[in-house]
């Protein structure tokens, strides 16, 4: 973040307006995604870049990452992240990213414990949420976050997680990111 948008984000959260905070740092997040995003650079390096910002600057995240899908194998498989070690295959309708990647809806789920067959990667993890990523209205992934805290992604989160995501659909895709598992 630039140190002109933290003078605006701080001098916002002294006059004790929680609501402006919340939506100027939600804004900044946007535009930082934005300006990562370099044309001149490989998606993968683009990629990388947006998920460690997140990571680092959305709070109470303890993962964050891709799970790339196969409609013909029923299959999402671990794609770029940032966090602990994670599990590399999870079937459709499984868990809360093969149920995102069935549904292709965003999930959130403000309580993991509540969610059955809730595949638990982090013990740390106490609410999620997962998004599905298009591209000419095809799924091709899932965004998955996960917060040591529960109720983390409340509608405006989502929503700025929502617009976000619109960057990494054009980002990622099977060329992109790998070939040989897909085919
Ligand atoms: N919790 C997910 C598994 C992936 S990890 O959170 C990285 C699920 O239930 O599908």
């Amino acid at each position: 973040m630039t140190n002109y948008a933290k003078i605006i984000a701080i001098f916002i959260r002294i006059l004790n307006i929680d609501i402006w905070y919340n939506l100027t740092m939600k804004s900044i997040l946007y535009q930082q995604c934005e300006a990562l995003n370099d044309s001149s650079l490989p998606a993968i390096s683009n990629i990388s870049n947006i998920l460690a910002l997140l990571y680092h600057e959305m709070g109470d995240v303890n993962w964050i990452g891709f799970y790339l899908c196969n409609d013909q194998k029923q299959e999402c498989l671990l794609g770029p992240f940032q966090g602990k070690v994670a599990c590399t295959r999870i079937q459709y309708g499984l868990g809360v990213v093969g149920t995102c990647a069935q549904r292709q809806k965003t999930i959130v789920v403000d309580d993991v414990h509540q969610f059955p067959g809730h595949i638990a990667c982090d013990a740390a993890s106490q609410s999620e949420i997962v998004i599905p990523l298009k591209k000419d209205d095809q799924l091709v992934a899932i965004l998955d976050i996960d917060s040591p805290i529960t109720h983390r992604f409340d509608n405006s989160i989502k929503e700025t997680l929502e617009d976000i995501s619109l960057i990494l659909s054009d980002l990622i895709s099977v060329d992109n990111i790998l070939k040989d598992w897909w085919f």
